[in-house]
This record gives C-alpha cells, sequence and structure tokens, in this order.
C-alpha cells in the first residue's frame, strides 16, 4: 500500500466544493470576483498567476491580472489596490509575492481590505488566526497542509508537530493553526529555524514534520521517527547538468530515503503544491459568500 498523500485527488475534491459554492452564489446573482495582481516578470510568479488565474476560471470564477512594470512604485501599487478594494466585481485581491525590492510588502499587505484578503496577509486576519475566531482568511498553503493532514485522517489533537521554519507566508501561519483548541488540531507544535540548537533531535520526536524552510532535501531519513507524517512544502530549484534547462525542483525533504521510513509522505510536486490554489479559490468563495450575505 502506498503511503503518498495525493495532493492533487485532495485538491480536485476541494476545487468540486468550490464549483458547488460558485454555481450557488451565481443562482443568487454573483459573479465571485479574483483580482491577481503580479508586478515585474518573476518567472515563478508568472507561471504561479497563470496557474492560479486558469483554475479559477475553470471553477466558474470572474478573474483578471494585471501585470505592473518592474519600476512601478509602492504609491501607484497602493492606487491600484485602493480602486480594486472600493470595485465590488472583486471579492478577493491577491498580489503575488515576491514584490520588487524597492516596495515594503508589509505596507502592500496591510493595504488590502481585510474582507478581501483571500491570502490571509493582512494584519487583521494574521490576528484572527492567532485568536482563533475562525472568521478571517487563511493563509492558503499552511491551510492547505491543515487540509491535507484532515482529509488523511491524520490524528492531530496532542500530536507533537514540528514545524521547520518560521516565515510569515507558511511556518508561523502553520504553528498558529496547528496549536489552536479544536477538534482538528490542539497539537503541541515546536517551530525550529536558523537559531535552534538541535534541530535533528526536534524533529525524531514529531509525530508530525512540516518543512518549510527552503533548503534543498534539508530533512533526511535519520531525522524522521518511523511512521511519522511528513509534509514537504519546499519549492527549491537546483542546477542539474542532466536536464535541458540545467536545473530541476527539489522539495526541503530527501525524499527517496525519507519516504521508506514514513507514515505518510506528500510527493513534490502533487503534494502541497495544487493545495495552495484550492485553498485561495475555497477563500475567494468565502469572501463572495460574506460580501452577499452583507448585502
Ligand atoms: N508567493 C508565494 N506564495 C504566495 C502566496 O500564497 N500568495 C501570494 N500572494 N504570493 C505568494
Amino acid at each position: 500500500m502506498t503511503n503518498l498523500i495525493d495532493g492533487r485527488a485532495i485538491a480536485q475534491q476541494i476545487h468540486a466544493e468550490t464549483a458547488a459554492r460558485v454555481a450557488v452564489l451565481k443562482s443568487r446573482g454573483l459573479t465571485p470576483g479574483l483580482l491577481f495582481i503580479r508586478v515585474g516578470e518573476d518567472p515563478a510568479s508568472q507561471v504561479y498567476v497563470g496557474m492560479k488565474e486558469k483554475k479559477s476560471a475553470e471553477l466558474g470564477f470572474h478573474s483578471t491580472t494585471r501585470v505592473l512594470p518592474e519600476t512601478t512604485t509602492q504609491a501607484e501599487l497602493l492606487t491600484l489596490i485602493a480602486a480594486a478594494n472600493a470595485d465590488p466585481q472583486w471579492h478577493g485581491i491577491l498580489v503575488q509575492a515576491p514584490l520588487p525590492r524597492h516596495i515594503d510588502q508589509t505596507v502592500i499587505y496591510a493595504a488590502v481590505d481585510p474582507a478581501k484578503d483571500v491570502d490571509g496577509f493582512h494584519p487583521v486576519n494574521v490576528g484572527r488566526l492567532m485568536l482563533g475566531d475562525g472568521g478571517g482568511f487563511i493563509p492558503c498553503t499552511p491551510g492547505g497542509v491543515h487540509e491535507l493532514l484532515i482529509r488523511s485522517g491524520v490524528a492531530l489533537s496532542g500530536a507533537e508537530v514540528v514545524v521547520l521554519g518560521r516565515g510569515n507566508i507558511v511556518g508561523k501561519p502553520m504553528a498558529a493553526i496547528l496549536l489552536q483548541k479544536g477538534r482538528n488540531a490542539n497539537a503541541t507544535v515546536t517551530v525550529v529555524h536558523s537559531g535552534t540548537r538541535d534541530v535533528a533531535g526536534h524533529c525524531r520526536r514529531a509525530d508530525v514534520l512540516v518543512a518549510a524552510m527552503g533548503v534543498p532535501e534539508f530533512v533526511r531519513a535519520d531525522m524522521v521517527k518511523p511512521g511519522a507524517v511528513v509534509i514537504d512544502v519546499g519549492v527549491n530549484r537546483v542546477p542539474d547538468a542532466t536536464t535541458k534547462s540545467g536545473t530541476r525542483l527539489v522539495g526541503d525533504v530527501a525524499f527517496a530515503e525519507v519516504q521508506p521510513k514514513a507514515g505518510l509522505i506528500t510527493p513534490n510536486p502533487g503534494g502541497v503544491g495544487p493545495m495552495t490554489i484550492a485553498m485561495l479559490l475555497a477563500n475567494t468563495a468565502r469572501a463572495a459568500e460574506n460580501f452577499l450575505g452583507a448585502r
């Protein structure tokens, strides 16, 4: 029997649920709208936003991508966000990271209306996640990992979870999600990072290990407890002379040696990646449902 967590199949389930919600919204006269904003020509961002927009159209959302030049000023971007906040055709707004260095990401994410912040990056939504009130938007990648764990039947209450990485997009919100009191969380969460003394020792205690620190194949078999659930969030481009491009993508987990030891493990690609889009579109459906409810 395979020990793989099939992120593509679980994302498909969520897409089907979201498509049904979109159909209900449309039957009530509302087409949910999602605006993507991309600044500059970062090749990975072009691919990611293209995939997100294609899927949103497939599920029946109305969506557009505004592409701004690398030279766009922070003030210009803020003006565009203010217009999108005020425009009732947009229920969700996503400003793709990374932004050019002259733009302060925290200022930009704080400018998006929290009710349209389907990325869950606005300080109000970050705060609501910490408070555990269930009403805000949860960042898509850790939200997707949570759904993978729930839908794979992983027991989280009382589990020892180790999150590798303390970034604002994955590590910190991942810890906040799993430590909440509640049936599908209630874990004992440890976040390890570059200042941690014995990373491997912490990892070896984990029932669930979430690798999100952006170091190629950092998690080796000797860091994993037999039977642990291993989730690989990493997307790292490494040199590889045998490929046409001269590079290949690897995760934060040394998959070949860790898989035989793991109870369950995400493949990479095909694990966490598809879930990010699924959660984005589920969040956008909820933003539109909230809009309709408040009207
Ligand atoms: N860049 C990498 N991941 C994400 C994400 O989840 N949202 C946005 N806006 N940008 C990203």
